[in-house]
């Protein structure tokens, strides 16, 4: 039995998290690709006690899990107003934050106790590139874990025996020491300070894409060098609100082809049946204006593309489309013989921002190729298709990348056409304009 399963308590937890925190462990931490542990190995952390009582529980907690932290984030709001500030209210509104974080944990804990169930790496890095670009802090996770395990006591009440409690608690510490390692070794790599996530950024050009999408173009005000960006990230943007509250929002950097300077793209979100518009993308339509400072993240994110040769699909739908400027940039920049099929819907061609830029970069590449399918066609428009998009008679290739961004249906869509096409799920790549819950 590995030496951990033994001793594992919340004294080692402890331990790991200042291991991994230290000045010592972080620098190390840095020349590595990731410390998330394999799923063969995860399921040895989990000591066998705590190991047969999570496998009793699973299920009643699953069936409860949105229950949980539905009755989480009040508590923890309650007693630590502060962290309002941190967490995307309108997530909190539609109660898709809570299904993202209930599903994580459940998915986590299946992993614990079943050594086949589908790797969780993904969602592991998600979570912590995430938390990167808002700045979490080890400490902050002494917070959420209580308040979690108290919502948990609160939904199943006296189901929850002292033994109960502990597995659930080591299942908590477990998932919270991988994350924190992982965001230890994100932090280093940025360079950035979690006291400090954030730098101020000056607006110095709107530029009007379309009816409802508006480019600022942001230079760093602190007369420091932009930042690394590997295109497909994102940053966080924290704005101050008529209202008095802070509240962030991530933006893809829709451009990194800019010197000095990065670009962000923002759809302006209108509220349906009811529900209000989008509180930060209508601030930063309405008020964002040359001389502006904002305050920006570190880049964050893994929707990046490598550097092998083999054929790029890029499929976008509405806002989605930030993501492929930034990629077609770089494929331009350092790999112009690379194959690259753009493919993007929209509602209008009056709706389709970046278009014209996405085509004359697109000129650099030698074999480039967009396509374009619009809900509503004009008569004069020869090249674009009616409709959904329909990627049935691309021309693919055989070992073809995808990376696609849009709504979750849009992306399903372009998922399931794929497979069917016998494109391999792994050379699938998507990115979720809101928490992920693509799997719930
Ligand atoms: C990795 C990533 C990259 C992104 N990149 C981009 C990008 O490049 N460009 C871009 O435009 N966006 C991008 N986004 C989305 C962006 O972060 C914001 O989510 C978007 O701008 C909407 O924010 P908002 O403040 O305007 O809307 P919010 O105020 O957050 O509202 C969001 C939704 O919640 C609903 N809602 C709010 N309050 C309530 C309520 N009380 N009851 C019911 N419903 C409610 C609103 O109606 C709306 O539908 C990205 C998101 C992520 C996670
Ligand atoms: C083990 C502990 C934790 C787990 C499992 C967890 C899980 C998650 C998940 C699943 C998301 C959504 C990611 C996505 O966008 O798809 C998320 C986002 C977030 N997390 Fe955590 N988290 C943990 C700890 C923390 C801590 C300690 C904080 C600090 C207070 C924190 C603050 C946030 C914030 C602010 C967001 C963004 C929320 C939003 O935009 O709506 N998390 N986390």
């Amino acid at each position: 039995m590995p030496v951990i399963n033994t001793v594992f308590d919340r004294t080692t937890v402890k331990q790991l998290v200042f291991l991994f925190t230290s000045a010592f462990a972080t620098a190390a931490l840095k020349q590595l690709r990731s410390v998330i542990v394999p799923n063969t190995v995860l399921k040895s952390l989990l000591s066998p006690r705590s190991e047969a009582v999570v496998a009793a529980t699973a299920g009643v907690v699953a069936t409860n899990a949105e229950k949980i932290t539905a009755r989480f984030y009040p508590r923890m709001f309650a007693e630590h107003p502060e962290l309002l500030r941190l967490f995307n209210q309108g997530n909190q509104a539609n109660g898709e934050q809570s299904r993202a974080l209930a599903s994580s944990v459940v998915a986590y804990a299946v992993q614990l106790i079943d050594p086949d169930a589908p790797s969780f790496d993904h969602v592991m890095k998600r979570i912590a590139h995430k938390h990167l670009s808002l700045g979490i802090r080890p400490d902050q996770y002494t917070i959420v874990g209580h308040h979690l395990l108290a919502a948990v006591g609160e939904v199943l009440g006296d189901a929850v025996t002292p033994e109960i409690a502990t597995a659930w608690d080591e299942v908590y510490w477990l998932f919270a020491t991988q994350l924190i390692a992982e965001e230890a070794r994100l932090y280093q790599q940025a360079g950035v300070d979690p006291a400090r996530p954030l730098r101020p950024y000056r607006v110095v050009r709107r530029i009007e894409e379309t009816h409802d999408v508006v480019s600022l173009v942001l230079e760093p005000a602190d007369g420091d060098v932009l930042p690394d960006i590997s295109p497909g990230q994102y940053v966080s943007v924290f704005v101050d609100l008529p209202d008095g509250s802070r509240q962030p929002r991530q933006y893809t950097v829709s451009s990194t082809a800019l010197g000095t300077r990065l670009q962000i793209t923002i759809s302006r979100l209108k509220g349906t049946n009811g529900a209000p518009d989008g509180q930060v993308s209508s601030f930063l339509h309405d008020q964002a204006a040359i001389g502006d400072l904002l305050d920006v993240s570190a880049p964050a994110g893994d929707f990046v593309v490598g550097s092998s040769n083999g054929p790029l699909l890029l499929a976008s739908a509405g806002a989605g489309i930030t993501t492929v400027l930034p990629i077609v940039e770089l494929i331009a920049r350092t790999q112009p013989q690379r194959k690259v099929i753009v493919a993007h819907a929209d509602r209008t061609s009056q709706d389709h921002a970046l278009r014209d830029t996405v085509l004359a970069v697109g000129r650099q590449i030698d074999d480039f190729t967009a396509y374009t399918w619009y809900e509503t066609l004009d008569d004069t428009d020869q090249h674009s298709k009616k409709g959904f998009m329909n990627l049935s008679e691309l021309p693919l290739g055989d070992d073809v990348q995808v990376f696609t961004c849009g709504p979750l249906p849009f992306m399903r869509h372009v998922r399931s056409s794929l497979l069917e096409r016998g494109v391999p799920a792994s050379r699938i790549r998507y990115e979720v304009f809101g928490p992920d819950l693509w799997e719930v």
